[in-house]
C-alpha cells in the first residue's frame, strides 16, 4: 500500500472543506491560530514515517497530555488513581461538572478536565519539581529536548479557567484533592500548554503502540498498564463523542481543543492530526474526517 499516497488524497479532500469548524476561543489565546492549518503524521513501529502539511508545526496539544500525565501517574508503585477515579465515559462534555457533585467527587474517567485534575494532584504529590518533572518525562519519552510549554497559553487559561477552579474546589470539598487548588491547576494548565508538533506527538504515543516501549528503546510502562490506558483512550478519549469515533475511526485516542488528535493501532502505528477548528463536541472536524478516511482507506483499525 502506498500510504503517502492515501495521506495525500486525504489532504487534497480536507483542504478542499470550506466549513472547517471554529477554533476554541474559551482560552483566549487559543483564538489567534489560523484555522487553515492542516498536518498528518504516520509513525509505523518498522520506523517508516510519512507525513502531509503542516506536520512540524507546533501546537497547544491541550488535552492530548492527559494520556501522557496518565501515563506518568500510572507507572508509580502504589498510586492511588483507580481509589479516586473510575474508568467509565462520562456521556458528558469534558468540563461538565454535575455529574461530578452526584458522583460524590470521583471523576468518570482521567480524560474529563474533573479526572485529569485528579491526575495532577498525584503527580503534584510524587513529583519533586512537577513542572519541570513532567516536561522531562516528556523530553525523555520522546528524545526530544526542544518540547517546551507555551507559558502564554498556560497564563490565558489561568486567566479564564473558571470551570476548571470550580471542578478542583468541588473535588477538594469530596476530599478528593490533596493539594493546594492553585498549586494543582497551574500545574494542570501548564501540562495542557505543551506545544508539539504531529511528528512529537505520534513519538510521544508510540510507547502505547508499542508495549510500553518508546522510540529511544526504553520501557516506561509496563503492557498491562498499556493496555489499560488503551482501553480507556478508546472509551474516554474524546468525551461524549467516543462512540461516535470508535464507530467512525475505531483506533483508541486522544483529542485536544487545540485541533489536534492522536490515535494507534497496538503493534503497528500511531498517527497524529491537527486541524484547530473543532465540532460542536470539542473535538477537531476536519481530524475527524481524516482518520476516519484512513483506517477506511487502510482498513487498518481494531476492528
Ligand atoms: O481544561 C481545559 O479546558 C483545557 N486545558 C483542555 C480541554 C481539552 O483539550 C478538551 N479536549 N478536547
Amino acid at each position: 500500500m502506498d500510504y503517502q499516497d492515501i495521506l495525500n488524497e486525504i489532504y487534497e479532500k480536507v483542504m478542499s472543506f470550506k466549513d472547517r469548524g471554529i477554533p476554541a476561543s474559551y482560552i483566549p489565546e487559543l483564538a489567534h491560530v489560523n484555522p487553515e492549518n492542516f498536518g498528518l503524521h504516520l509513525r509505523f513501529n518498522t520506523g517508516e514515517t510519512y507525513g502531509v502539511g503542516a506536520y512540524h508545526t507546533k501546537f497547544s496539544i491541550q488535552s492530548i497530555s492527559k494520556a501522557l500525565s496518565l501515563a506518568l501517574a500510572s507507572s508509580f508503585k502504589n498510586n492511588e488513581i483507580l481509589k479516586r477515579l473510575d474508568v467509565e465515559p462520562s456521556g458528558h462534555p469534558f468540563n461538565q461538572l454535575a455529574l461530578l457533585e452526584i458522583e460524590h467527587g470521583i471523576p468518570r474517567n482521567p480524560f474529563i478536565n474533573s479526572g485529569a485534575i485528579v491526575i495532577a494532584d498525584i503527580l503534584v504529590s510524587k513529583l519533586k519539581n512537577p513542572k519541570q518533572d513532567f516536561l522531562d518525562y516528556v523530553r525523555d519519552i520522546t528524545g526530544d529536548d526542544t518540547i517546551d510549554y507555551d507559558y502564554k497559553v498556560a497564563q490565558s487559561e489561568k486567566d479564564t479557567g473558571h470551570k476548571n477552579y470550580a471542578a478542583a474546589h468541588l473535588l477538594e470539598s469530596f476530599g478528593n484533592l490533596k493539594n493546594d487548588v492553585n498549586e494543582v491547576l497551574d500545574f494542570y494548565f501548564h501540562q495542557c500548554s505543551l506545544h508539539m508538533s504531529c511528528t512529537q506527538i505520534t513519538k510521544a504515543f508510540y510507547m502505547f503502540a508499542n508495549r510500553g516501549k518508546c522510540v529511544l528503546n526504553k520501557t516506561r510502562l509496563t503492557e498491562q498498564r498499556v493496555k489499560r490506558i488503551n482501553a480507556i483512550m478508546l472509551t474516554c478519549g474524546f468525551y461524549d463523542e467516543a462512540g461516535e469515533f470508535a464507530f467512525e475511526v475505531g483506533l483508541p485516542g486522544k483529542s485536544g481543543v487545540g485541533g489536534g488528535i492522536a490515535a494507534l493501532l497496538p503493534e503497528q502505528f500511531v498517527i497524529s492530526v491537527w486541524s484547530p477548528g473543532l465540532n460542536k463536541r470539542g473535538n477537531s472536524k476536519l481530524g475527524m474526517l481524516a482518520l476516519e478516511q484512513f483506517t477506511s482507506k487502510t482498513q487498518l483499525s481494531i476492528f
